[in-house]
């Protein structure tokens, strides 16, 4: 591996990314930010991105998309990234991604794209629909693994919907190296060790996630209490009456154990055993996510008070990212044969 495999640091960095097709949701707190903030941001050289071209996958309203956008990137800093020890901003404000990304076109193959579980599932919801897909939707992964290639990422800290397109950015980094020379670090997927998977609480076999149109089920950052405990409270549970943690059997109540385990810390098997009643798991199931949010809105207020100072923020973090992507995106331009 060439000098660029290691940041000048000699520190692991880390990038990771939200995408802006919808407000923040429980799922993409406990499977993703929550780690990037206690852990990842002070461990690492991390860098964490409100990727908003991914967000053009889809129909999508310019208006919309803008103020998700800010209000994604203030939700980041209201749940705790520092500014100071790493470094926050917005995709489209570097042109190293989209630069990046043509080659990871010329690099990725049509079959291993049309593989990608989000595509085939995005495909035949929109198609259900009588709806058009965008081309971009197909080749949103090479968007994806030049995010994370620019930056000589060693690892994603993803929830497990993410691990495929983790998978396929590793495949097509061996594949540039051994085809071009080293260039790339080849990264790995850092999932939470509980609620990789948050489930949707009215329809506990699908994921929760922020585009999806019924929404009783989804729990997003900004809810006000009173409809955290609404929603919570009106979980589909599974039939039987015992409290007992089978994901497969009993998907429902697994989820809602998952959720408590990840906001207070506990196992979920083991929280299982302390109740007798769906009644009282789902009390403490809604208080738990009712704490775990309420510092999250409370900052995402004052913060949102001070657009100024967000503006700041992501104006100096995207100038830091294209400094340290610039390099490595001119040397594989370079190694493909390109007069960069
Ligand atoms: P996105 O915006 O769908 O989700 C952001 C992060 O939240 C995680 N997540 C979940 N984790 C657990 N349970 C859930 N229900 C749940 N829903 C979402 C996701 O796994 C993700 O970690 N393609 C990415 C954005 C992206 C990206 C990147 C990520 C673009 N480029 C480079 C990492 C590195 C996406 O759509 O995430």
């Amino acid at each position: 591996m060439d000098e660029m495999a290691v940041p000048a640091s000699g520190r692991t960095r880390i990038f990771s990314g939200v995408k802006p097709t919808g407000h923040l949701t429980l799922g993409n707190y406990l499977g993703a930010v929550r780690g990037w903030v206690e852990e990842d941001q002070h461990r690492a050289d991390a860098l964490f991105c409100v990727v908003d071209l991914h967000a053009l996958t889809v129909e999508h309203d310019p208006a919309r998309v803008r103020r998700l956008t800010r209000q994604a990137a203030t939700l980041l800093l209201a749940s705790g990234l520092d500014p100071e020890v790493c470094t926050v901003f917005v995709q489209s404000r570097v042109d190293e991604h989209a630069r990046l990304s043509y080659l990871m076109e010329c690099t990725a193959s049509d079959g291993e794209m049309r593989r990608m579980i989000q595509y085939k599932e995005k495909t035949a919801r929109e198609q259900a629909r009588g709806g058009s897909v965008r081309l971009s939707l197909l080749t949103y992964p090479a968007l994806m693994a030049a995010d994370i290639l620019a930056y000589g990422a060693h690892e994603v800290p993803v929830g497990e919907d993410q691990a495929q397109h983790v998978e396929l950015t590793r495949d097509l980094a061996i594949r540039f190296n051994q085809r071009y020379g080293a260039t790339f670090v080849v990264p790995k997927a850092t999932l939470p060790k509980v609620a990789a998977r948050v489930m949707d609480l009215q329809e506990p076999t699908s994921k929760m996630g922020k585009s999806h149109d019924r929404t009783a089920g989804i729990v997003y950052l900004l809810d006000e209490p009173e409809v955290v405990r609404k929603k919570v409270m009106r979980a589909v549970t599974d039939g039987g009456s015992e409290v007992v943690y089978d994901r497969a059997e009993r998907p429902g109540l697994a989820n809602l154990l998952d959720v408590l385990a990840a906001c207070t810390g506990g196992d979920p098997e083991r929280l299982a055993g302390a109740y007798d009643s769906y009644g009282a798991l789902k009390k403490d199931v809604a208080e738990a996510v009712v704490e775990t949010l309420r510092p999250v809105r409370e900052r995402h207020a004052a913060l949102a008070a001070e657009p100024a100072y967000v503006d700041e923020v992501l104006g100096r973090g995207a100038e830091r990212a294209r400094g340290m992507a610039r390099p490595r995106v001119d040397a594989a331009y370079r190694a493909m044969g390109l007069l960069a």
